[in-house]
């Protein structure tokens, strides 16, 4: 006789119910409730399924249809009592509901198992996210168009080793993270689409014996057809892999903007003011005005990148099919997705409230010898001289310039002359920034007209 504490749901050849620890570590329920409405969902289709293929009964079907949605209705509302010694979000839902409708609900079960069950109610949930962070990048986007747009002819200093190297626009700057998260958008978009297989009907690992319909369960669930391989199905976690590693790549992005911003509010530079909507204040120094969003967008891309790399750990050992270790992958995906979302929603706040300092922007421009590269390209072009050559002549100009605590254009010509004779009233065209900048056409520069093609196209990709 089978001990009255031996789980109901696999309890036929157990003789005693699990040690305290066992029930420990083997539930999942703790977070997997977070896929209640996923599984319900392939629970529906599954039903729907094997009455249509007449596996089960109409009536059947029904009442498990009926039943399925008071479990879900009293989830939504916070009722429903959750079992840790029914181990998972699907035992839970399916106990409730032979409670709820009785006999019916033991035959929901037939040509399926909870490792297909899973991996689809997996997939659902992570599809959802994929979903979620699309409209969150095209939300981000858009508000760094828009303040690509407002400041397309904006000079600033361009830096390469933080060193100020040519001025540059605003706009190309902020277009520049444009292309960055354009590329995320398509990865996340990439990634949905090879994800988009139903496994429901791989069944354990091997398929199932009952004349299932998995192309009506695909199609019903959204999915754009039903996996090939029953092994591989229900011990594939590429989708989830593909999520954190496209996450991480964008966690990346985030926290190289949230750098500049963290630098660009300093009291040093003062590229940009943050609003006091994404800023905070010091309990002490009254003074402080904190980049704490920027900051904590910019430590996210640990945990997210932390996440892809315990789940590689967890999937690269693991022979075929299923194994416990695999449900060790929901609590990364959940807290990635969760602080993925939450970073492109505060970046995409913080760029629509950040206000560019034009002036503090231009200054900075004008500094470090920026134009240096202009002057030594005005004498190849100018005076034929060989490129090396301007480059040596150039660098003695700074060195005077630097000399004497002054800019390029606040040499005189005969200081210029005094270096290189051929040198023109000209030169002083092209030594300003607006020049500088106005002259970078080549496709994909900084000068304005180019920036203004970029919004121009985003603005039609984005509609
Ligand atoms: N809670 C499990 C998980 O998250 C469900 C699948 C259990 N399958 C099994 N054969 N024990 O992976």
């Amino acid at each position: 006789m089978t001990d009255k504490t031996s789980n109901q749901m696999w309890g036929g050849r157990f003789a005693a119910g699990p040690d305290a620890i066992m029930e420990a570590i083997n539930a999942s329920i703790g977070f997997d409730q977070r896929m209640a409405a996923q599984d319900i969902a392939g629970s529906r289709a599954h039903a729907a399924m094997l009455a249509a293929t007449g596996v089960i009964t109409d009536n059947d079907a029904e009442a498990i249809r009926e039943g399925l949605l008071t479990v879900l209705s009293e989830i939504e509302s916070g009722s429903f009592q959750f079992s840790t010694a029914l181990e998972d979000i699907h035992m839970n839902v399916e106990a409730r509901l032979k409670e709820i409708i009785g006999e019916p609900a033991g035959r929901l079960h037939t040509g399926r198992s909870r490792n297909d069950q899973v991996a689809t109610d997996f997939k659902l949930w992570v599809r959802d996210q994929f979903d979620a962070a699309e409209k969150g990048l095209l939300a981000l986007i858009k508000a760094l168009v828009d303040q690509a747009e407002a400041g397309a002819d904006w000079v600033m200093p361009g830096f390469t080793h933080l060193q100020t190297a040519q001025p540059v626009t605003w706009g190309h700057h902020m277009m520049a993270y444009v292309e960055m998260f354009g590329r995320d958008l398509s990865r996340v978009r990439d990634a949905r689409k090879r994800m988009n297989e139903s496994p429901l009907g791989s069944a354990a690992l091997a398929g199932t014996s009952f004349p299932i319909d998995r192309e009506m369960t695909a199609k019903a669930l959204g999915f754009d057809r039903p996996t090939a391989n029953s092994l591989d199905a229900v011990s594939d976690r590429d989708f989830a892999l593909e999520f954190l590693s496209v996450a991480s790549i964008c966690a990346m992005h985030l926290s190289r903007f949230a750098e500049e911003l963290v630098i660009w509010s300093s009291a040093q530079f003062r590229f940009v003011t943050l609003s006091d909507r994404f800023s905070t204040g010091s309990s002490i120094m009254p003074q402080k005005k904190n980049p704490d969003a920027a900051e904590l967008i910019r430590a996210k891309v640990g945990r997210i990148f932390g996440a892809n790399t315990a789940l590689m750990m967890v999937m690269k050992g693991l022979p075929l099919a299923y194994s416990k270790d695999m449900q060790e992958d929901k609590e990364q995906v959940f807290d990635a997705a969760d602080n993925w979302m939450l970073a492109l929603a505060a970046m995409e706040g913080m760029v629509k409230d950040m206000t560019g300092n034009r002036e503090s922007l231009a200054a900075a421009a004008g500094s470090g010898f920026s134009t240096a590269t202009d002057l030594a390209d005005w004498m190849v072009r100018v005076l034929k001289v060989p490129f090396r050559d301007a480059h040596h002549v150039t660098g003695a100009l700074v060195a005077m310039a630097e000399g004497r605590g002054v800019d390029l254009p606040d040499l005189s010509l005969e200081d210029m002359k005094s270096v290189h004779e051929g040198i023109t009233e000209d030169i002083f065209t092209v030594l300003g920034v607006e020049n500088s900048v106005n002259s970078r056409m080549s496709y994909g520069g900084t000068a304005p007209a180019q920036v203004r093609a970029q919004v121009a196209r985003w603005k039609e990709i984005l509609g």
